[in-house]
């Protein structure tokens, strides 16, 4: 999780210190392992508030930011493991708390263990605390004693913070905009995601597995230097398209049925979020055609429906139309459009949103609507665009040759000045290019 410079960490805590206020004081916590089973914990990843703001690779640290009053310069406090050549020998190194100092920035660095003896100095005659309470049940009751350690010296003149405010009420609209190195790792995710993409496309025939499929993606983004997927890889043939959030991955791949991927690379904390579907085969059939069309043109609607101004439900109205009218002109809703979209029928067929906010996290933070109106979008922000139409067998009314068939297709696309980029225009989704590779490949 490396890979911007250390003034990319400083200039963000300061601009967070700024938005903090005078005589304050923030903690945020990179989070620690989690047990998997006997002797195995999950593979650690920090928390990505404390991520973005400090870089530290490691679990059990808490950075603590403290402001003074305006003319001071804020000061960085990181706890973290201390150096242990016995525990490093079996667990691997640790920074310290000078390694957090000399590479990490911090002005002053202690070990974990020692935050009780620290932190009620660093509230004493503060005035808020910033602080993300109720995830952590244990930390919250260890900040309420702070407290109190705190309040009880008010007779020889200390006061205790009086107010507790949410940290990501300033982080998460910091990392709703992306700087350019920001960018720059989103960008080169998405075209190792698209790669990825690519490799599946020609790896796939009739007769494999989901999962031969899923280590072909896994194999491209590892090779480029992804040390885990940004999220868990779908790869769903035929029935299994139909199902949104499909995870088992260990189903046959059948001839003359579709293939739909939702998979992408997370590098250097950074996500990526792609969804392509194509035939197992190598060539779409009349039915499954027509609704890829429908799907496609919808998601280009939606994507030049991303521009600066434009609010955060203009691609996913965009979306819904298209796909309403399709649904319509196949004769798999019946009525007029507008009415069915009021009346949302087409949920039958599209039951999600068209898109989420992508960075660090896969569904990133920040908020959607700003004094209950949808925002607009502005350069800097990155969104996925991702329609689909899901038809499982024996769906009402709904003639067989059109069942299983389940199409997503998803990029992921940076607001610019002058309108939008797609980061993941590498991943082919033109039908004919998508058969063109297959049969290259095949
Ligand atoms: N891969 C999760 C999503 O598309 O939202
Ligand atoms: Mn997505
Ligand atoms: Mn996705």
């Amino acid at each position: 999780m490396s890979g911007q410079l250390d003034g990319v960490f400083a200039e963000r805590r300061a601009r967070f210190a700024r938005q903090m206020g005078a005589n304050a004081v923030a903690i945020i916590a990179s989070g620690g392992e989690k047990l998997r089973n006997r002797d195995v914990d999950y593979p650690f990843r920090p928390d990505s508030d404390f991520f973005y703001l400090c870089g530290f690779p490691e679990p059990d640290a808490i950075a603590v930011i403290i402001t003074g009053s305006s003319k001071q310069k804020p000061k960085f406090v990181m706890f973290c493991r201390p150096r242990d050549p016995e525990r490093e020998t079996w667990d691997g190194r640790r920074a310290g708390p000078d390694g957090a100092k000399t590479r990490y920035g911090a002005d002053e660095a202690h070990g974990i263990d020692t935050l009780d003896r620290h932190m009620p100095d660093f509230l004493s005659n503060k005035r808020t605390v910033y602080y993300s309470w109720g995830r952590d049940d244990h930390f919250d009751a260890r900040l309420n004693s702070w407290r109190a350690a705190v309040a009880r010296k008010a007779r020889s003149g200390t006061a205790a913070p009086q107010e507790m405010v949410a940290p990501e009420s300033i982080l998460h609209e910091m990392r709703l905009f992306k700087d350019a190195g920001e960018v720059a790792t989103m960008r080169r995710a998405a075209q190792i995601s698209a790669a990825a993409h690519r490799r599946a496309m020609e790896a796939c025939t009739p007769g494999k597995m989901e999962y031969e499929i899923e280590a072909e993606l896994l194999y491209e983004f590892t090779r480029h230097g992804s040390r885990a997927p940004a999220y868990g890889p779908i790869v769903g043939g035929g029935a299994n398209g139909c199902i949104l959030h499909y995870r088992e991955n260990d189903a046959p791949l059948n001839d003359g049925e579709l293939l739909l991927i939702d998979a992408g690379a997370e590098l250097h904390g950074y996500a990526s979020d792609i969804t392509r579907t194509f035939p197992v085969n190598g060539r779409f059939s009349k039915e499954q055609r027509t609704i890829y069309d429908i799907v496609l043109a919808a998601q280009k609607a939606a994507i030049v429906a991303v521009k600066p101004g434009a609010h955060w439900n203009a691609p996913h109205d965009a979306a819904v139309r298209v796909l309403t009218k399709g649904l319509v002109d196949i004769g798999l809703l019946k009525g007029d459009p507008a009415k069915l979209i009021k009346d949302e029928t087409y949920k039958k067929f599209y039951m999600h949103r068209t898109g989420h906010w992508l960075g660090m996290d896969v569904h990133d933070v920040g908020e959607y609507k700003l004094d209950g109106k949808w925002r607009p979008l502005k350069p800097g922000m990155v969104l996925t665009v991702e329609p689909g139409l899901y038809i499982p067998a024996h769906s009402k009314g709904v003639a067989k040759k059109w069942w299983n068939i389940g199409i997503r297709i998803e990029d992921d696309v940076l607001v610019t000045r002058s309108g939008r980029d797609v980061l993941s225009k590498d991943a082919p989704k033109e039908p004919d290019e998508i058969e063109a590779l297959m049969r290259r490949a095949a």
